[in-house]
Parts: C-alpha cells; structure tokens; sequence
C-alpha cells in the first residue's frame, strides 16, 4: 500500500515512462498519475518485438504509461498543464475512455500558448524549449486567467478530484507516480536557470503537484541514465560531439520535437550525488539506451525496458 514515485535524475529522458508501466505490473497499481509540467514530456514504450525492431515505440505526452497493466486507473495531477487535443488523442488511441482521468483543476494549453512559444526567440532559439505550450499556460495559470480542466466541454467525461482519488488508492493499494523531465531540469532548484523547464521535477514536487500526503508516500525510484543526454541548450558535463555520437551508434532523438539528443560521455558523479541528496530515492533504476534491452513480460503488454537495477540506497 502506498506510492511510489518515479522520477528522472538529470535531464530528462531516462526510461520513466518504462519504468512506470514496470511499476504498474510489478505492484498491480490500482491508479499510475502523471506529474509535472505538461505535454513538454515525451514517454515511450514498446508493446511488441516489432516495434522494438523498427525502433517505432508507442509515444506519449499526456497520459501515463501505466495504462499498459489492464487493471491500472491512469490520470494526470492538478498541476499538470494539460492539452485538450493531445490529451483526447492518447485517449482515443488506447482505448482508454473508461480507464483515463484529469484532474479539474489543471490548466489548459491553449494553441495561442503554442504559437506564443514558438514565436519566442527567447524560448524556442535560446532556452531551446519543446514549444509544447506548456510554460506559457503555466504562465497565464500564475496570472489566474487560465482556463482550467473543469471548463472544457471535451473533457468533462474524464473530470476528477485526482488528489482524492490517489490519497485514497494508496491507502488500500499502490499508486506510482509517473514523473517527467529530470531532476537537473527543475524551475528552481536547477543550478543551470534560465536552461530548464517550467516547474520543479523532484520527487517532492511530483507529490505536491498532484496533491499527495507525505504520509502516503511509501517509496521513490530515481531513474538514472547510464549515458546521460539533454535535448535543448544548457551545461551537459562530458559532452560528445555528433561525430563521436554517431560513431559510437548512440544517436537518439526526442519524443516530442525529434531533436538528435546531445549526449555525455558517462555519469557525473558529483550531480548524481545532489540529485540524489533533493529526491533521497529507495531504489535507483538503472537504465541505457539505445544499446541492450531487457524484456518484460507480463499481463497482455509486451515492453521493452533498457536495464533495470533495483538498489537499495
Ligand atoms: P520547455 O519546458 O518545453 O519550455 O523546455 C525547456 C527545456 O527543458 C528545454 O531544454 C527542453 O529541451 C527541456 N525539456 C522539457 N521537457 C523535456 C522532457 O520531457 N525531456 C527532456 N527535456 C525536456
Ligand atoms: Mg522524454
């Protein structure tokens, strides 16, 4: 019983979303909530041999990944910046009008927070944001002129109290919390501001963010890439070029944008060392990309998931 919360180390891209849907097969969760800024996020997943052939993983931005355990409840928190399009797109795609929720309270990404960021030169040019829309209704969220979930006719069959309904899931089952971005990524306690995203991506911020208790959280997964990457600008210690990049067949790009992922050449251990201090993890999950897969398989879902360490820590 309880929560269990999954977060991403550095910046971003670690294999949360795979280690999310892991989570809810692992510990039959009865709900899996997604945190965080908005649909800036890109998860991934592969549900078959196939796709990890062709390397076309199932993609998401709104909903979490755990919708892949049949029995688990998928919804997003009340601070999560939530896009109508996108949100009814995932829904649709999987099948998961009986299965998905949004809480009332979340702001909406509107198309002008879109064209706001893409015309941005500062956002889009030098912060190299994902133009998702996401900061700029977190924004106009912070001005209290935002529309919020509770006032958009499309969605009001998924309406919920999220903050109800998983305070009272963990006291008769486990929740996992499906954070997004990384640690290093975070609003206000990144060191490298203004080349971060538009709220705080730790563990405590997850659980604010959807309105968890502190006493219902049992347990947190820092999900560690063993060959770190960053999409957008900003410091990566130990950056490769592209040529190495390439030479070395570690070329990735982003879920969102398709962005060529910059990478580093291993993990630095003295940030590692903070993150872990702000988010105080009970496991770490270990994973690398695109190398070796390890396989999963359980319910009806077949994933793929990059190596998964459990430690004690
Ligand atoms: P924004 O949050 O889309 O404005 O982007 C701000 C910075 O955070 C940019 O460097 C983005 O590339 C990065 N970022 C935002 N969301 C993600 C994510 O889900 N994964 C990796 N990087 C992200
Ligand atoms: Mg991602």
């Amino acid at each position: 019983m309880g929560v269990i919360i999954v977060v991403g180390a550095l910046y971003g891209d670690e294999g949360k979303g795979k280690i999310s849907a892991y989570l809810s097969f692992r510990e039959k969760a009865k709900l899996c909530v997604r945190s965080g800024i908005g649909t800036n996020a890109g998860h991934s997943i592969y549900l078959n041999e196939e796709q990890v052939e062709k390397r076309m993983p199932v993609r998401l931005r709104q909903l979490p990944c755990g919708f892949l355990n049949p029995t688990t409840v998928v919804a997003v928190g009340a601070g999560v910046a939530v896009d109508p399009v996108v949100f009814r797109e995932e829904v649709e795609k999987y099948g998961l009008q009986a299965w998905a929720k949004v809480d009332y309270r979340c702001p909406i990404i509107t198309a002008e927070h879109i064209k706001q960021e893409q015309e941005s030169a500062h956002l889009s040019g030098k912060i190299g944001s994902t133009c998702s829309g996401s900061g700029a209704a977190r924004a106009d969220f912070v001005w209290r002129r935002a529309t919020q979930a509770k006032n958009v006719p499309e969605l009001k069959p998924y309406l919920a109290d999220v903050a109800l309904l998983a305070n009272e899931a963990a006291c008769s089952g486990t929740v996992i919390v499906e954070g997004s971005q990384g640690t290093l990524l975070s609003l206000g306690l990144s060191p490298d501001y203004p080349y971060v995203t538009s709220g705080d991506c730790t563990v405590t911020a997850a659980a604010a963010q959807i309105g968890l208790s502190w006493q219902n959280i049992k347990g947190a997964v820092m999900v560690v890439k063993a060959i770190p990457s960053r999409v957008g600008e900003g410091p990566l210690p130990g950056e490769l070029n592209v040529d190495e990049i390439k030479e070395w067949g570690m070329a990735e790009r982003g879920v969102v944008t398709g962005r060529l992922r910059r990478k580093a050449a291993g993990i630095p251990w003295d940030m590692l060392r903070y993150v872990a201090m702000l988010n105080a993890p009970t496991e770490i999950a270990l994973t690398l990309e695109p190398a070796p897969f390890y396989y999963f398989r359980k319910g009806q879902g077949f994933f793929s998931c990059p190596i998964y360490l459990l430690c004690d820590y």
